[in-house]
């Protein structure tokens, strides 16, 4: 029997650097939860839309290799240097994520994390 595919999720967060493993395919936002390590902010613990892209609170940064965005708000937040939505995340590969400090609701954009996402022919969407 094959054994099952997991990958390494590296969380970075105020005060440590910690690694997950994490089964192929796995939700990016259940797998932090999982560990204890919500992507969520003060308020949104409480308060959120349970991970159906709705609410836009449980955005972490990527750092490194960016997933492709596949949701309408990861494509527009990466022009704008929004962070990334974890719910909208299946680990497919090795992350490292960053845990926005001090984040009440959504977190503030920054404009050196903006990027647009290039398909395999190399053009933009
Ligand atoms: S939990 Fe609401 S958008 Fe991710």
């Amino acid at each position: 029997m094959a054994e099952p595919i997991t990958h390494k999720v590296t969380v970075i967060t105020d005060d440590q650097t910690l690694t997950l493993e994490v089964s192929d395919g796995a939700n990016l936002r259940q797998a932090l939860l999982a560990a204890g390590l919500s992507p969520h902010g003060k308020l949104s613990r409480r308060v959120n839309c349970g991970g159906r892209g709705l609410c836009a609170t449980c955005g972490v940064w990527i750092e490194g290799q960016q997933p492709a965005p596949q949701h309408w708000h990861d494509r527009i937040g990466a022009a704008l240097g929004y962070p990334r939505l974890s719910c909208q995340i299946a680990v497919h590969a090795p992350l490292t994520v960053r845990l926005v400090p001090g984040k009440i609701m959504w977190g503030k954009p920054e404009r050196a994390r903006r990027y647009r996402h290039t398909n395999q022919t190399g053009s933009a969407h």
